[in-house]
């Protein structure tokens, strides 16, 4: 995710601005640049693609000596990673300077009408339609207030946009809505962050402005105004975490803080992904109705986490479009001399986009003939640039080694993807489609919901800490759950668990059921409740301390064993909600026996070697 820093104040801007800057890059970026007022009035907007030394060697050279700014780390969404993409972005003349992280959803409308009003673009970014939105409301009224109140109503999305207007020495503007901005004073400065590092060396004392809410920075302190553009006034909080607690924010690993940024990136991804009347884009992919029929067999290829995302897709793309789909682990794929031709579309997932052997079975399948296309979270990244087409996640870095909101991020894009292929084949009517929808549209608001109760998981938890072996079984979906359970439990504790199919226990595995051994169901699919919880019950019989996993709505678990339940979905959803309480147990076992969460041993984020 990117990340914004702001002051206006006595002292040299670009130093507080570089230094906010790199209080931030823990969150990952791939550009960074800063605007900042030279004492006679012009602004001077500095940016480079890279490392935030390349900009520093840049901000060296010009050397402004004005004493306000903004500055901002990218990690690409709209457009590549490159000098010209990075933010700060400008109007016409520099009239208006502005940072921005979120996601503009109808920029491409905007852009049109921007076009026609005789606006032209310099980058592909959704930041700089944004910048002339607010631009073209200023011309009009000559008030900041106002522009920034009309620029809000036009946009649809998130957005915490800090702005510099050309005469309007003195001032930062800054709004937001659904994206984090900060906001400190302290004797005749204003500083204004993205997230808490960036201010602690300057200011304990913050403001969390709300959705919808804008302000203006000055020396004289800071004016808060509601989304009609009165004034408020917000409250002070007080920060007393240390630096590395509040790159955390606030939790004590990544990997929590990645588990709870979960309702918030599905629900970006969905505003990205579906656009206000309900149809799926994947804009800029060349997802179109041809390509779409254009092949008759799906290969889904990744590893880890990506394979069991495509562990769940092999279901609901079936299910849905009715096309064949097989799911192969990449190292296998890449020496297994596959079958492919043109008639096979691949599909490769990875978080980073750098996975060796996700690359490798990548471009078997081009030597093969095969179209391919990526789903990747790491803008720019080989995959990406070597697939024919991409669709990135809009997940934001993921910093802890055991993915969680990238992996949901992923199952999420794989159901648009798997949406929008029933309805281009004609396998799905418009009234299930919008149902379905629909439904993918309540998940941040469940996730919110299992969340609320990660204590509850705590608890549970503290019954594993000294086990060594664990059972993970599930049925359809749920056994493709418990794939990714199961993962996320050994990997950050070093417990030896397996996966099964729960059908498949009794031709071996229920031979090593013994007296209290652990035993985890999920069972979240209707027509295979029953199924399920016979297995369960024979599991219990050979005396499995079963707890398990249920979907609100299905009955007689709670006479195998403890339960616990998630909201009720449509099942062919169930595994994005389902996933939430596994990692929940995972990472808590993992605090409880003393373990390093967010770097397990042996384990590297991104695997680039064979
Ligand atoms: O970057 P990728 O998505 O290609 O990485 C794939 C796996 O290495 C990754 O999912 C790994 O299994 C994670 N540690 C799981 O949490």
């Amino acid at each position: 995710m990117c990340g914004i820093v702001g002051y206006v104040g006595d002292e040299k801007a670009t130093d507080i601005l570089l230094d906010g800057l790199e209080k931030l890059e823990y969150r990952g970026y791939d550009s960074a640049g800063i605007a900042v007022r030279h004492p006679e009035g012009a602004i001077e907007v500095i940016k480079e693609k890279g490392r935030l030394s390349n900009l520093e060697k840049l901000v060296a050279e010009a050397a402004p000596q004005g004493t306000e700014g903004i500055g901002h780390t990218r990690w690409a969404t709209h457009g590549e990673s490159n000098q010209l993409n990075a933010h700060p972005h400008h109007s016409k003349g520099d009239r208006v300077v502005g940072v921005h992280n979120g996601i503009i959803e109808n920029f491409a409308e905007l852009k049109a009408e921007l076009t026609d009003k005789g606006y032209t673009f310099y980058s592909e970014t959704d930041t700089e339609v944004c910048i002339d939105l607010i631009d073209y409301y200023y011309r009009e009224s000559g008030d900041a207030l106002d522009a920034l109140k009309h620029a809000k109503a036009a946009i649809h999305g998130s957005y915490a946009l800090a702005i510099l207007f050309d005469d309007r020495p003195g001032e930062i503007w800054v709004m937001r809505k659904s994206s984090p901005m900060i906001l400190g004073v302290a004797d005749g400065r204003a500083y204004l962050a993205s997230d808490v590092p960036a201010l602690l060396k300057h200011t304990r004392d913050v403001y969390y402005m709300d959705d919808d809410q804008m302000a203006t920075l000055s020396r004289d302190g800071i004016q808060f105004y509601d989304g009609e553009g009165h004034p408020i006034e917000l409250e002070l909080t007080h920060i007393d975490w240390d630096i590395e607690a509040a790159e955390k924010g606030g939790f004590d690993h990544f990997m929590l803080k990645e588990i709870f940024e979960q309702p918030v990136v599905i629900a970006n991804t969905l505003r990205h992904f579906v656009d206000t009347n309900g149809w799926i884009r994947f804009k800029g992919s060349h997802m179109t109705p041809d390509f779409y029929k254009s092949f008759d067999r799906v290969h889904i290829v990744a590893c880890g986490s990506a394979y069991h995302v495509g562990c769940v897709s092999k279901y609901v793309m079936e299910e849905l479009a009715r096309i064949p789909v097989d799911v192969d682990i990449a190292s296998e794929f890449r020496y297994r001399n596959p079958i492919l031709s043109e008639k096979d579309l691949v599909i490769i997932i990875s978080q980073s986009g750098e996975t060796a052997d996700s690359l490798a079975a990548l471009r078997e399948a081009k030597k093969q003939g095969a179209p391919t296309l990526a789903i990747v979270n790491v803008v720019g990244s080989s995959i990406a640039r070597e697939a024919d087409r991409v669709i990135y996640t809009v997940a934001g870095p993921e910093i802890a080694v055991a993915t969680t909101k990238a992996y949901s991020c992923q199952l999420l894009v794989m159901d648009l993807i798997a949406l929008d292929l029933a309805v281009t084949l004609g396998r799905i009517d418009e009234a299930r489609v919008q149902e379905l929808l629909g439904e993918l549209k309540s998940i941040p608001r469940k996730m919110d919901a299992i969340l609320k109760h990660h204590e509850d998981y705590k608890a549970i938890a503290q019954h594993y800490l000294n086990d060594e072996h664990m059972y993970y079984v599930g049925r359809g979906l749920d056994y493709a759950a418990c794939l990714e359970a199961s993962l996320k439990l050994k990997e950050i504790s070093y417990v030896h668990s397996e996966a099964y199919a729960a059908g498949e226990l009794k031709h071996g595995t229920i031979s090593l059921i013994d007296e209290g051994t652990p035993v985890i169901g999920i069972a979240t699919q209707p027509a295979l409740s029953e199924k399920i919880r016979s297995n369960l019950l024979e599991v219990k019989t050979r005396g499995a301390a079963v707890f398990t996993l249920v979907m609100e709505g299905l009955d007689g678990f709670d006479a195998i064993g403890e339960i616990t339940t998630i909201p009720a979905i449509d099942p062919l959803w169930a595994t994005s909600l389902s996933v939430v309480p596994m990692q929940l147990m995972a990472y808590y076992v993992s605090v409880g026996r003393g373990l390093d969460v967010d770097k397990p041993r042996n384990l590297a984020k991104s695997v680039t070697v064979e």
